[in-house]
């Protein structure tokens, strides 16, 4: 497994990146910046290498452009909290307002644009694990909490991400992985044609204003959020649907039902390279992001991004579930162990 050096926070603190290979010449690439997944290489129908997620070539990009999380561990609350408020145990914690009035992905400065400790590297199983630990209060969260996210490259091209926390004080934790997926390549332009089957018969709709869900959960049939046969991602995307309209596309959540097991949450295909993406969690939710809001800029290799140049299948907890009573929330007691996998695996068709 190779080391580098990959820049630096601008804080003293030097970033590393990890690229891993296994038999089949996969390469995951792997920062300790946000513990975030840089690039995934995966062999094309043609026998053309494909780098598959968005990502930047060092750390400092990943810092000048924090809004968009690419590849990264969002934590220690993934997706948006309302008000920019919790409560735990009737008492009240505040919260940053980084999303007009909501907290968005734990606020500005949440592990996701930290440096990470790496804690083992293990050369056989083809895995590293990083952790941090978040101080009491850090980012207005309760509790000391040590975090742990281990990502594993396996021999059948899948990237396995393993989560792990606990806290010394009850608190709420919901983890979840940012990568942006291009199933034509990172640098493949606009993913509308790319096909996605999503294993959900709902979802949760939103409020038109704030992107905050009612506590609806509505049958996906009838209308463009309706993915459990493959569709392509661009068929309904500009469809005149007050959903779509109120986040510009895609930023919703899917309702999900793996019984708190590890089970498929989606497939994604592109025909052009044949490159079929298999996700699974064992999370209850999954929200789909379009990229509707990726601006024009340079990510790796020189690439142009723009929006609606990737795709993100976000495993967790619903959106703003510590709020909704519909919903079932991801408290965190003293001392009990948060765990969480995701994996996303790649064939070829
Ligand atoms: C999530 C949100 C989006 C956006 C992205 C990151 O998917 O729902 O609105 O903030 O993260 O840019």
């Amino acid at each position: 497994m190779l080391r580098e050096n990959f820049g630096t926070d601008g804080r003293g603190n030097e970033a590393v990146v990890f690229t891993i290979t296994n038999a089949n010449g996969t390469q995951l690439k792997v920062t300790t910046l946000g513990a975030a997944i840089v690039s995934f290489i995966f062999r094309d129908k043609d026998g053309i290498m494909r780098d598959i997620v968005l990502g930047y070539d060092k750390a400092e990009t990943y810092l000048l452009q924090k809004g968009y999380y690419f590849g990264a561990t969002v934590g220690r609350y993934a997706n948006r909290i309302s008000n920019a408020r919790i409560a735990i145990n009737g008492v009240e914690y505040a919260l940053e307002a980084n999303s007009e009035t909501n907290n968005l992905h734990s606020g500005s400065n949440g592990v996701s644009h930290k440096v990470w400790d790496v804690d083992r590297v293990d050369e056989e199983k083809n895995s590293v694990t990083m952790k941090i630990a978040s101080g009491d209060l850090e980012q207005g969260f309760p509790g000391n909490m040590q975090i742990e996210v281990t990502f594993t490259l396996t021999e059948d091209d899948a990237v396995q991400i393993d989560y792990k926390a606990v806290s010394d004080k009850d608190t709420v934790a919901n983890f979840t992985n940012h990568s942006y997926f291009n199933l034509a390549g990172h640098d493949g332009g606009y993913v509308g044609s790319q096909k996605l089957k999503i294993y959900a018969d709902a979802f949760t709709p939103l409020a038109p204003a704030l992107s905050i869900p009612t506590g609806e959960i509505r049958p996906v049939e009838g209308t463009p959020f309706d993915f459990t046969d493959f569709k392509e991602i661009g068929k309904e995307i500009n469809d005149n649907c007050d959903q779509l309209v109120y986040a510009k596309g895609y930023d919703h959540n899917f309702v999900l039902h793996n019984g708190g097991k590890l089970g498929l949450m989606a497939e994604a295909v592109c025909e052009d390279t044949g490159i079929h993406l298999y996700a699974y969690t064992d999370r209850p939710g999954v929200q789909l992001y379009t990229g509707n809001f990726i601006e024009d800029h340079e990510g790796k290799n020189g690439a142009h991004y723009g929006e609606r140049h990737g795709f993100c299948l976000e495993a967790q907890w619903f959106p703003d579930a510590v709020n909704n009573p519909a919903f079932e929330a991801p408290f965190l007691a003293a001392g009990e162990v948060y765990t969480s996998v995701t994996v996303y695996r790649l064939e070829r068709v």
